[in-house]
């Protein structure tokens, strides 16, 4: 072992570039030596951009044996069977969310890695988010008196690199498992968990307005936590000219914490009635560098990151107990 981590990035795609800018921006002990991807070009970018080696076969770059981390970054259909395979190789995992789109393919999946015994972490970058862990500091200080209710919207543009190109498998039921619910939705989710504590039921409505996605492009729903606290979860995917959104809105018996898309923690209470920015302005792009510091101690000096990936599992449940609802109309329990 040595002092740093000798990863593959696999999957030279959208997020790719964002793990790699998060990686050097952050400053954990990772070197990329390896980048992997069946398109040659996409490898070969990401080869020119980090000095890594350009493998068109995760199979080849295993063989290297030059890596003892892998950074999987692919779309949902492939999780499963690239991550057992690189249990099976021995590699310490972090996995992008969701960890797959079946509870069983999770199933097996958290068997592996409990076999491999090496590191497994599910790359929920909203666990890092700097207002959100600000929102929840201040959550738990009691700022706000008690929570009485939370709303978090999530209404993002059709960013290129994500949604562009011809019929990117976001928009295919198949290889996603579903759309905006068990995609980002998930980024949304776990800062009200962080919030609000471990949710319990969800009641929803989806609709498909974006032109060509056969997955879901608008969730309407409200999910109840166990301390009985009931918040709305909405995401869109639209074209649209956005207006400035509140990303997070938690009320309390006192006052309100909102969460910008400026990147903002504001406090709102009688002593500040206009608004307490809290914490320097970060944004959501600075939730990225923590995943990684967190991944690099755990396969280093074996800390427990932040969240398990079992944990993740919340998030997934709670998108497939929200397929469920709009099919029966009715709130369907997340965890059962
Ligand atoms: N945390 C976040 O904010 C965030 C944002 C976007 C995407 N994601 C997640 O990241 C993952 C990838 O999403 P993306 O938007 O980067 O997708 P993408 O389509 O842009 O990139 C996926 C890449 O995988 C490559 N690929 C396909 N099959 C392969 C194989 N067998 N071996 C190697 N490479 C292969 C493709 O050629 C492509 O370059 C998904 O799990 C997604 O949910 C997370």
């Amino acid at each position: 072992m040595t002092d740093r981590v000798q990863a593959a990035l696999v999957g030279c795609g959208a997020i790719a570039e964002l793990h790699r800018w998060a990686i050097e921006e952050s400053g954990a002990p990772i070197d990329i030596v390896a980048a992997v991807d069946v398109d040659p070009a996409r490898a070969a970018a990401m080869a020119a951009a980090t000095g890594a080696t350009a493998y068109t076969s995760l199979e080849d770059a295993i063989a290297s044996g030059t890596f003892d981390a892998v950074d999987l970054m692919l779309p949902h259909h492939l999780h499963e069977a690239i991550t057992l395979r690189c249990f099976e190789a021995g590699l310490h995992v972090l996995l992008e969310k969701p960890m797959a789109p079946s509870l069983d393919a999770c199933d097996r999946i958290v068997a592996a890695a409990a076999q491999a015994a090496t590191v497994f972490m599910v790359a929920e970058n909203a666990q890092y988010w700097p207002e959100v862990v600000t929102a929840t500091r201040l959550v738990a200080e009691g700022a706000i008196g008690e929570v009485v209710t939370a709303r978090a919207c999530a209404f993002i543009p059709p960013l290129a690199d994500f949604y562009g190109g011809e019929d990117p498998w976001r928009f295919d039921p198949v290889q996603a498992g579903g759309g905006l619910a068990i995609d980002t939705c998930s980024h949304w989710l776990r800062p009200l968990r962080m919030l609000l504590g471990e949710v319990v039921e969800v009641v929803g409505e989806l609709g498909h307005p974006f032109p060509g996605m056969r997955t879901e492009s608008l969730v309407r729903s409200l999910v109840r936590f166990e301390s009985g606290v009931v918040a709305s979860l909405d995401a869109l995917l639209t074209s649209a000219t956005l207006a400035p959104e509140v990303l997070f809105r938690i009320t309390g018996s006192e006052g309100e914490i909102t969460v910008e898309a400026a990147g903002t923690c504001t406090l709102t209470t009688r002593e500040h009635r206009r608004g307490l920015v809290v914490g320097e302005a970060a944004g959501y792009l600075m939730s990225y560098p923590g995943e990684f510091v967190d991944f690099a101690a755990a396969v280093l000096h074996g800390t427990p990151p932040a969240a398990t990936a079992a944990h993740s599992l919340g998030e997934l449940r709670t998108a497939l107990a929200l397929y469920r609802s709009a099919d029966t109309r009715r709130w369907e329990n997340v965890w059962e």
